[in-house]
């Protein structure tokens, strides 16, 4: 195999643990917490999760542990989009399974959640794991969005567990999957089937977050990665002076990632979907602050700027949530109608048949690319799939027109001409960087550490993160105290709650207090390449969010 340079360095890397698990491994014990409870819906969830609702919190400490050295082999799932780390919360899990015992084993499941139904299994060993520490990718597993749901997927992974002996299953995934973790932990239990189930937070998008999970894995790098190419973009900007830079940022449905990447980069406007439901601004009001901003510095000679504009934008406009919400019903109640229709002109007929006037009207008035881009079909977990929304398209668009409305009335005097960019693929596989490293090696070996502690239901929990890798704190956390009940496919279903941007939080409040000099002047600043090697004030940084947050 052909390495990069930096391929070989980091391989050599040395993650760090937090104090408490660096000790010899029979030298860590558990610590049983307070036990939780759900923010809401207690009594549904308590009924639906009999056995792991109300769990005691966990955390670890010095002590004398025997028990640990026992042979286990335990299973792990990659679930869902990429996120860079997680090849190294496996190493993590795999160096503490061995330091527990040379004999026990490490199977990973490929594809997905849909390998551990299919059998699709690997065993993970020392020389194949060597190839992928501290890299970026799934490509060890592979990763997949079958959704783990129903009674028979249950059954059909128990079965391949009990073919290889594993009673312990780690699934790294965001919400959704650990969701799933969670209900196949209860389905474990219930049928004391003696697998146990532990879940480790992975997202880029920063929406698996809570007073107990201060981050999801991936974020750190994903942001870093994106705040170095919309620096370089700003600084283009900056030197030719004649381009508004549109870039939608991934995230899904909450604005952490484009949040995160304004503070770093301090662009000319950045929007918050969050604030925009908040204010219940419409379509044309998104555009004309747009406008408004762009007219300004146009009217004093700065034909340019860069927006950053988050993926989910669309579905909290007020009145383009409402048409997507009539979508996802109609087309969950009449898809078979709708999948045999063949031109775009029938498909649309069908839309405006069978929706309200008020989305009717919405539908009509957008470019026939994004009502297609609507209509695409859902993701497994019934998500829009708004990565293929191309929001920073339909905003040109409209800017464009409304420019040349104001100018027509003489209220604008500059030029306008743009570029837009999606950032999204090109962050979730990039190197982790060293708090990524760090924090997915250190979840890996936690989760270890729970599956030793005989626990199940629990998401791998690591704290205390804008501090150094030392005075981290190491444990387990309920995964049902993270739950709510909502609305799916029609349904109630139990889910954990996803965290979108808080609008009284520090990072917004931050980034609110900037925005307007950030909009009339140009202050860019420009974060350049992750740094692995250097000063620590350079390379072991997290993101500005949790500093923010934790006032480091
Ligand atoms: P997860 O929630 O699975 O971590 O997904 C992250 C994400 O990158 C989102 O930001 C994006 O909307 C989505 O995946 C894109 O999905 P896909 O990889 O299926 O195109």
């Amino acid at each position: 195999m052909n390495l990069s340079p930096l391929q070989k360095a980091r391989y050599e890397y040395q993650p760090k643990l937090p104090s408490v698990l660096r000790e010899a491994i029979d030298n860590i014990v558990p610590v049983i917490g307070n036990a939780t409870a759900p923010a809401t819906d207690r009594d549904q969830l308590k009924a639906l999760f009999s056995n792991t609702y109300g769990l005691n919190k966990v955390s670890f400490a010095k002590g004398n542990n025997k028990d640990i050295k026992k042979q286990i082999n335990v299973g792990v799932i990659l679930s869902g989009g990429q996120a860079p780390g997680g090849h190294n919360v496996i190493s993590g899990l795999f160096d503490a399974i061995k330091k527990a015992n040379a004999d026990s084993k490490l199977f990973g499941f490929k594809g997905g959640p849909s390998g551990i139904m299919d059998d699709n299994t690997l065993e993970i060993t020392k020389d194949y794991l060597e190839a992928f520490r501290n890299t970026g990718g799934f490509d060890i597993i592979g990763s997949g969005r079958t959704k783990l749901e129903s009674e028979a997927q249950f059954e059909m992974a128990k079965k391949t567990c009990e073919k290889h002996e594993i009673s312990a299953v780690v699934v790294i995934g965001g919400d959704d999957s650990n969701t799933n973790a969670a209900v196949l932990a209860e389905y474990f239990l219930q049928t004391k089937a003696n697998i146990q189930v532990i879940g480790c937070p992975k997202t880029i998008d920063g929406d698996l977050k809570n007073d107990e999970i201060e981050i999801s894995f991936g974020f750190d790098t994903a942001t870093k990665t994106y705040s170095e190419l919309i620096g370089n973009i700003a600084r283009d900007a900056n030197s030719a002076k004649k381009y508004w830079h549109f870039i939608k940022v991934m995230g899904r449905s909450a604005s952490h990632i484009a949040l995160e990447c304004a503070l770093e980069t301090q662009p000319n406007i950045c929007l918050i979907s969050e604030e925009v439901e908040e204010n219940k601004t419409s379509l044309s009001g998104v555009v004309d602050s747009i406008s408004t901003i762009i007219a300004n510095r146009g009217n004093k000679g700065l034909n340019f700027g860069v927006i950053i504009i988050p993926e989910g934008l669309v579905e909290f406009i007020p009145e383009v949530k409402a048409l997507i919400d009539e979508l996802n019903d109609l087309l969950a109640k009449k898809g078979d109608a709708y999948s045999n229709l063949v031109s775009s002109d029938e498909q649309v007929a069908f839309i405006l048949n069978n929706v309200s006037k008020d989305s009717a009207n919405v539908f009509s008035i957008l470019p026939t690319s994004i009502q297609m881009q609507l209509l695409m079909d859902r993701d497994p977990h019934g998500n829009v799939q708004v990565s293929r929304i191309e929001t920073d398209k339909l905003l040109i668009e409209m800017v464009a027109k409304k420019l040349s409305k104001m100018k027509n009335e003489g209220n604008y005097t500059g030029s306008f001409s743009a570029q837009n960019h999606f950032f999204g693929y090109e962050g979730r596989c990039a190197f982790p960087s060293n708090f990524d490293s760090d924090y997915c090696y250190s979840l890996g070996f936690n989760a270890f550490m729970l599956i030793a502690s005989g626990l199940s239901g629990y998401l791998s929990s690591v704290k205390n993160l804008s501090a150094p890798a030392t005075e981290w704190v190491a444990g387990g956390i309920p995964i049902t105290m993270m739950m709510n009940m909502e609305q799916r496919h029609g349904e109630k279903k139990p889910v954990i709650k996803k965290a979108l941007v808080e609008l009284d939080g520090a990072p917004f409040n931050y980034f609110k207090a900037h925005r307007d000099q950030w909009a009339s002047e140009t202050c860019f600043t420009y974060p350049g390449a992750i740094q692995y090697y250097g000063p620590k004030s350079v390379c072991d940084l997290t993101t500005r969010t949790l500093a923010i947050e934790q006032q480091k």
